[in-house]
């Protein structure tokens, strides 16, 4: 198994790229219609709209593309398992916890809009949308670069 995958090691790699920008890009966009459905009126016709929205972008986007960019992260480092040795993919590895964190607060923000329960101002939403943001510079430039 382990030759297999490391015979397709570039084919996974370009398969985590394409996954990763996916998620990536649910990632930007969630938190910004949960900017404008902070302003929408509860019970409306744009606030039942963006609730649509925000349940397809999550279930249909980004969990799906999280998954694979996992996967194939994970079956990379079991064909190469040496890289685990470099200090670069455990900052990698760091930062992904923390966008797994975002993650998980997106999803569960999810849940109260849904109710009509949204705590949250447009504020917290535009802080919360440059979070990923921060993180994807600081995993690429790892993983790109290896400073270390
Ligand atoms: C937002 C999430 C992620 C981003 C933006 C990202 C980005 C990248 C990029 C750009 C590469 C190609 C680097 C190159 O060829 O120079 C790469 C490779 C890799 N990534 Fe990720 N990745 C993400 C998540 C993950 C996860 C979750 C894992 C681990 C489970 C992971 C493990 C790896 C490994 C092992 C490689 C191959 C490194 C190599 O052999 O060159 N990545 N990643």
């Amino acid at each position: 198994m382990q030759q297999f995958l490391y015979e397709h090691y570039l084919g996974l790699k370009a398969l985590h790229i394409i996954a990763m920008v996916a998620w990536m890009a649910g990632m930007f966009y969630l938190p910004r219609l949960y900017v404008y459905h902070v302003k929408a009126a509860k019970g409306g016709e744009l606030s039942e709209t963006l609730k649509v929205m925000e349940r397809r972008l999550l279930r249909i986007i980004i969990n799906p593309a999280m998954i694979v960019t996992w996967l194939c992260g994970g079956l990379m480092i079991w064909a190469n398992p040496s890289i685990m040795q470099e200090g670069w993919i455990h900052v990698k590895l760091t930062a992904l916890l923390l966008m797994q964190i975002v993650h998980a607060m997106l999803a569960r923000h999810r849940k109260q809009f849904l109710k009509d329960a949204n705590a949250h101002s447009e504020r917290y939403y535009r802080i919360i949308n440059e979070v990923p943001t921060v993180l994807l510079v600081i995993i690429v430039i790892m993983v790109v670069v290896r400073p270390f």
